[in-house]
């Protein structure tokens, strides 16, 4: 399953690909509000030279044409660049443009498995279900996530499953159990993957015990000699 970082700030995205467990990024105009400083082309102009994997980039236009030059445009920025195109009928047409042209596409604001199978038959490479607003107004997003899964598998489309709106680290193991390809997280999301308190905790005690030992064996040897034990240990 590929993990993709859902912002536009560029350091949380160093960060994660540090870690070597980044596949790509998807941002969008809310995201791209909370940075300072810079266009959107410059930030998704540098996000590109963070990671090689699909960036997703916005269009903010609601006609087909216009949808159409801004998607031209971002696709420009780099080749690594996905241009993302909310559910609607003009986005139907403009991914089948993009699609035509070879312009890879990200169907955003999916929330309902029929609308991931249309996008899929115009030609998008990711469908967006957003799991966390799904939930919001009570209903289930993962049951969009499987049964959008179930279809791309049973009649073999090109797209990839992306769960998107995700809230919380048992979204991501839901969405992977659920069939998704890909998922998209905040930075929060995955610091909270990496931790448990079992590990910290386990963590700290090895600290605290290697330590006392290091002082019991400072105590009982002359000067020196407790750190040439560790070496060969
Ligand atoms: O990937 C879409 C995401 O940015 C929306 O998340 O939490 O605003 O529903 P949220």
């Amino acid at each position: 399953m590929k993990l993709f970082l859902d912002t536009a700030d560029i350091n949380e995205i160093r960060t994660v690909a540090r870690w070597g467990v980044l596949d790509g990024v998807t941002t969008n105009p809310t995201l791209f509000a909370r940075t300072s400083g810079m266009t959107y082309d410059e930030v998704l102009a540098e996000i590109c030279t963070i990671t090689s994997g699909p960036v997703s980039a916005e269009v903010i236009a609601e006609d087909v044409d216009g949808m159409l030059k801004e998607g031209r445009h971002f696709a420009r920025i780099a080749d690594n660049i996905v241009v993302k195109v909310p559910m609607s009928e003009t986005g139907l047409e403009a991914i089948s443009r993009f699609a035509a042209d070879g312009i890879r596409t990200n169907c955003t604001l999916i929330f309902s498995a029929n609308q991931g199978l249309l996008a899929a038959k115009a030609g998008a490479s990711l469908l967006s279900p957003f799991v966390g607003r799904l939930d919001d107004i009570n209903e289930d997003g993962m049951i969009v996530i499987r049964e959008l899964a179930d279809i791309i598998r049973f009649h073999e489309y090109d797209s990839e499953v992306l769960a998107a709106s995700v809230r919380h680290p048992r979204h991501v193991t839901d969405a992977a159990l659920a069939g998704a390809h890909v998922a998209t997280l905040p930075y929060k999301v995955f610091q909270q993957m990496v931790h448990h308190p079992l590990t910290d905790k386990g963590i700290a005690q090895f600290r605290k015990d290697w330590e006392a030992a290091r002082e019991a064996l400072a105590a009982k040897r002359p000067s020196g000699s407790a750190k040439k034990g560790r070496a060969k240990s």
